[in-house]
């Protein structure tokens, strides 16, 4: 195991957010749920741009997971409709914005016309700098983990060989590091098979907010609340230095 840096009052690197309660939010207004979810996905645009403004450099979403597609298929198409024209309507200015868009997740099962939005999406934007945007979509991390063991498996890799670093590089986030903080709206309480080996050591902030009404504000709100942390990956604070 190596020793890691203590960190205590510094930005968040990478930022990972569970994007919920669209429905919730639909519902209190009277509203048809994908209403909602119309509503959340303009919300990204917002916390894009906060982001970059923090100077944090990977910002991964939570857009759908493996198992959103048992929701009504009512539901499920709305869902792939909305990601679609969310591409056409925004992907110019994310562009623009120098967002680099990183997929986590397959696009097995996805319908080809959306596949093909989210593949040219990736290519257009693979060299920009000022922050990457990971999109877990079709994303579970169960469903991630499974697919690096069978990556390493197929390359007939000893046992002995494998580590922490080469399980790490074959999950979706490979290149990316692990998230420091991780947000979930709408009071809930758990992961919901979402990065769950990267979040090992991640710190969590939970708000009752659902996700439409999490601002700018509320995302640095969650940002300054994370500086004030004190990460000691399993080890405790020595005179300035980690101890082991
Ligand atoms: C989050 O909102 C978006 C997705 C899971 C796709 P929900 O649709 O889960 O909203 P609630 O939790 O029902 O309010
Ligand atoms: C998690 O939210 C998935 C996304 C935000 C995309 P869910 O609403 O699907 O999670 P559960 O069902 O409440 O655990
Ligand atoms: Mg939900």
């Amino acid at each position: 195991m190596t020793v890691q840096q203590l960190e205590t009052t510094v930005a968040p690197r990478h930022v990972a957010i569970i994007m919920d309660g669209n429905g919730r939010w639909a519902q209190g207004r009277g509203l048809p749920r994908l209403a909602g979810h119309h509503a959340g996905t303009g919300n990204i645009k917002r916390i894009v741009r906060e982001a970059i403004a923090l100077g944090i450099p990977y910002l991964t979403i939570y857009a759908f997971s493996t198992e959103n597609w048992k929701r009504p298929s009512w539901e499920v198409r709305g869902l792939m409709r909305i990601m679609a024209e969310y591409l056409d309507r925004e992907l110019r200015e994310l562009h623009a914005e120098g967002v680099r868009l990183h997929l986590l997740g397959t696009l097995d099962g996805v319908d080809s016309a959306l596949a093909k939005k989210i593949q040219n999406a990736i290519t257009l934007t693979a060299n920009n700098t000022a922050l990457t945007l990971s999109v877990a979509f079709n994303y579970g991390g169960r469903a991630d983990i499974v697919n690096a063991v069978r990556e390493i498996v197929a390359k007939g890799i000893n046992p002995e060989d494998i580590s922490d670093e080469m399980i790490a590089g074959h999950l979706y986030t490979s290149g990316i590091p692990d998230p420091d903080l991780i947000v979930r709206t709408s009071g809930e309480q758990r992961l919901s098979n979402f990065l769950i080996w990267q979040a090992a050591y991640s710190e969590y902030y939970m708000t009752p907010l659902l996700w439409p009404d999490f601002g700018p504000d509320q995302f640095r709100e969650a940002v300054s609340n994370f500086g004030n942390r004190e990460r000691r990956y399993g080890g405790r604070i020595g005179e300035g230095e980690m101890v082991k």
